[in-house]
């Protein structure tokens, strides 16, 4: 099989970690006699820098004209005083949104090596095995209008939640799909006791719920859902929210398993996916091999699964990781005493001979 991949590090850890899943993905190449083609592009600081632009025209050029697109990480305290549209986080959005990624796919399912890295007792996180699938492109990232204006003499500053039932309607859909494939177990996740959207929201998931009788599903309201996650987080198969309850709630069900540098997303709904790790450009390790490239890792596995099709391939990098934790190998997130401490590179090199 021959594929093209853009290629996007962005900034911070963004390089290393792509770097370190590239190597992977290289070693997957040669041993199942695939060939992926590799386009690297700019985004984010890196793109700022270099075009004064977050998102050049070529790298949106790119992205539509591939067969994947894997991004690192973009944003740095180099760039945080920037106007809005000059953030290098407008990289990220702007490739969603033009990508038409509206299913946003994070699994958080925790490592039996690694029971002992999350900060809650083993006997909670033991087994978590979630999937939370954020809306991307709708709500309160997108909503307009937006911006900043004197109200009263004042300066104010204000977005807009918004919600139409097509963009409910996909996203639950694309969610009941997932939840069928598992344990047939679906949370919709809203704030229907106050918010309009989140009404909606109820309303449109209730009515493509027919579709799928086989499919249990339940409401939760977000800050009963926070709580919940941290209480008994193993109640939960498949969570579907939106945009920036997705946001919050899957970094906290990322850090139930240990670290935020373990978890891979992949971005669907256009003909293009992208994949990226849930972590950040992390610019406090940022250049000194000490970032997890787990996260992007297992990015690159579920790019083989979703989009190419390749399932063994994908299984054997979801297996090498595994057994490269088991082994006690870590980097410096998820290290314990009596565990060995590997750099970046390190760990991307072990993973790679165990494939
Ligand atoms: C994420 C990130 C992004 C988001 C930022 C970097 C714009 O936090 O992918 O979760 O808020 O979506
Ligand atoms: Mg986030």
């Amino acid at each position: 099989m021959k594929k093209i991949i853009t290629v996007i590090p962005g900034d911070g850890i963004g390089k290393e970690v792509v770097a370190g899943a590239l190597h992977v993905l290289d070693v997957i190449a040669h041993k199942f006699k695939h060939t992926f083609d590799y386009k690297y592009a700019l985004a984010g600081g890196a793109a700022l820098d270099a075009q004064e632009v977050p998102l050049p025209e070529e790298t949106l050029h790119l992205a539509k004209a591939c067969d994947a697109v894997l991004l690192g990480a973009v944003g740095g305290p180099k760039w945080d005083s920037n106007p809005q549209h000059l953030k290098p986080e407008r990289a990220l959005l702007g490739l969603r949104k033009e990508l038409g990624l509206y299913a946003n796919i994070r699994p958080a399912k925790i490592y039996s090596a690694l029971v002992d890295a999350s900060s809650l007792k083993k006997e909670i996180v033991d087994g978590v095995d979630i999937i939370v699938v954020r809306e991307l492109t709708g709500g309160l990232y997108f909503g307009k209008p937006s911006g900043f204006e004197t109200r009263n003499g004042e300066e104010v500053g204000f977005n807009t939640m918004i919600y139409s039932v097509s963009e409910v309607k996909r996203i639950a859909e694309s969610a009941f799909e997932i939840a069928r494939k598992r344990k047939k177990k679906l949370c919709s996740v809203d704030k229907a006791n106050v918010l309009e959207t989140s009404q909606l929201w109820r309303k449109i998931v209730l009515e493509v719920a027919k579709q799928y009788p086989d499919v249990e599903l339940t409401h939760m309201y977000v800050d009963n859902c926070a709580m919940q996650l941290i209480r008994d987080p193993k109640q939960f198969d498949v969570i579907v929210t939106e945009n920036l309850f997705g946001d919050i709630l899957s970094d906290e069900a990322a850090m139930l398993t240990g670290s935020i540098g373990m978890l891979a997303s992949a971005s669907l709904g256009g003909t293009v996916a992208m994949y990226e790790p849930v972590h950040g450009s992390a610019p406090d390790i940022a250049g000194q091999n000490k970032a997890n490239p787990i996260a992007t890792i297992a990015s690159v596995a579920m790019m083989l699964k979703y989009s190419f099709d390749l399932s063994a391939e994908s299984e054997a990098i979801e297996q090498a990781i595994e057994k490269v934790l088991s082994k006690g190998f870590r980097t410096g997130d998820i290290f314990t005493e009596g565990t060995t401490l590997l750099g970046t590179q390190e760990m991307a090199q072990k993973i790679s001979e165990m494939i």
